[in-house]
């Protein structure tokens, strides 16, 4: 397991200072959500980047002295700020950066969401867990065409099965440590699963670091197809489903890493004549980060990086797409 944060302290570490301490350790949401609950993970785990979760929308409005900064350090967004949302295709504009397909193997694009009127994760009861599935599931199962599928509980799937989801990248890992330590993991395996179509382009993680993790991918790079899948299917949803979002911050997530549009936009691109550092400086240049073949806190396998949009809030879909897909541009030109 490689060290997220080598040599750093988490953002917690810097901005949890006696002074915010003193003022927010008695303050609790109506959801029963306090201080400690939202800083567990990082004092667990001083190895974290981040080190916060938040366990309804309220936590960020009661503890905002803590999480406005971290916020404003990862997005680069204020606390004037507010998060616009633009997830038209019509508006993308990011022709396939490798047609013929030398070098990337795979595009995918994931939202967080999670459900208006319900606590986040951390602090869901197994009950309302169990709600929040039912409500997803049931709107998953009257999507229809190319976004009909079958939705496959966590308990009832197979070791096997389990294990070729997961290393063919289409089903979370289990045992993740800054999410135990958060309390996400309660209950596991009750009340989580994936639903994904036939040819698994789409697919729909429950009740795992957010309510709803929804998924575009293909292999190869047309960005374009594969946002436009999501776009589509996330019309479908908000029609069926009312998901939290807040005015300023926008689609609710527990980590603050995730706020706004809540996308991460990526490809698995194999880049075998370049250096891992000059990978990361050029990604850097164009507001993307560099992980694993096997996602976060993982290496890369056969020199296949997954390279990602950092920011999520303060910035369109659309917009954190295009960068996505000109820095994309700017590797395979240094590539060849
Ligand atoms: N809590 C972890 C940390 O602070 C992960 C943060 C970002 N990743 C995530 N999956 N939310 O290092």
């Amino acid at each position: 397991m490689t060290n997220p944060n080598p040599g750093g302290a988490s953002l917690l570490a810097k901005h949890l200072t006696p002074a915010v301490w003193e003022a927010l350790k008695d303050k609790e949401t109506r959801y029963g959500v306090r201080l400690i609950d939202v800083v567990a993970s990082g004092l667990a785990h001083p190895e974290s980047s981040i080190g916060v979760y938040a366990g309804d929308e309220e936590s960020y409005e009661l503890f905002a002295p803590l999480l406005d900064p971290i916020i404003a350090k990862y997005h680069g967004f204020g606390p004037d700020g507010r998060h616009t949302s633009d997830l038209d295709p019509a508006h993308l504009d990011a022709p396939n950066p490798d047609p013929e397909g030398r070098y990337v193997v795979s595009t995918r694009i994931r939202v967080a969401r999670n459900l208006c009127c319900f606590p986040l994760g951390p602090a869901l009861t197994r009950r309302e867990r169990r709600i929040v599935e039912a409500t997803v599931v049931r709107a998953l199962a009257s999507l229809e065409g190319d976004l009909s599928g079958r939705y496959y509980p966590l308990y009832e799937m197979d070791h096997a099965t389990k294990e070729r989801l997961i290393a063919n990248h289409f089903l979370f890992k289990e045992g993740d440590r800054f999410l135990e330590a958060a309390g996400l993991n309660r209950d596991w395996p009750d009340a989580r699963g994936i639903f994904h179509n036939e040819n698994k382009t789409f697919l729909v993680w429950v009740n795992e670091e957010d309510q709803l993790r929804i998924i575009s991918m293909q292999p190869g790079a047309d960005l374009e197809e594969v946002f436009a899948r999501l776009a589509r299917a996330l019309g479908e949803l908000e029609r069926r489903l009312t998901f939290a979002r807040s005015e300023r911050l926008g689609y609710l997530t527990s980590c603050p890493t995730n706020l706004g549009t809540a996308m991460r936009a990526s490809v698995h691109v194999r880049l075998p004549r370049l250096p891992e550092e000059k990978i990361k400086a050029i990604a850097g240049d164009h507001g993307l980060q560099v992980r694993g073949t096997h996602g976060e806190h993982s290496d890369a396998e056969g020199d296949v990086y997954d390279v990602s949009n950092k920011r999520r809030l303060g910035i369109t879909e659309v917009e954190a797409v295009r960068q996505l897909s000109a820095g994309v541009r700017a590797l395979l030109a240094e590539a060849s």
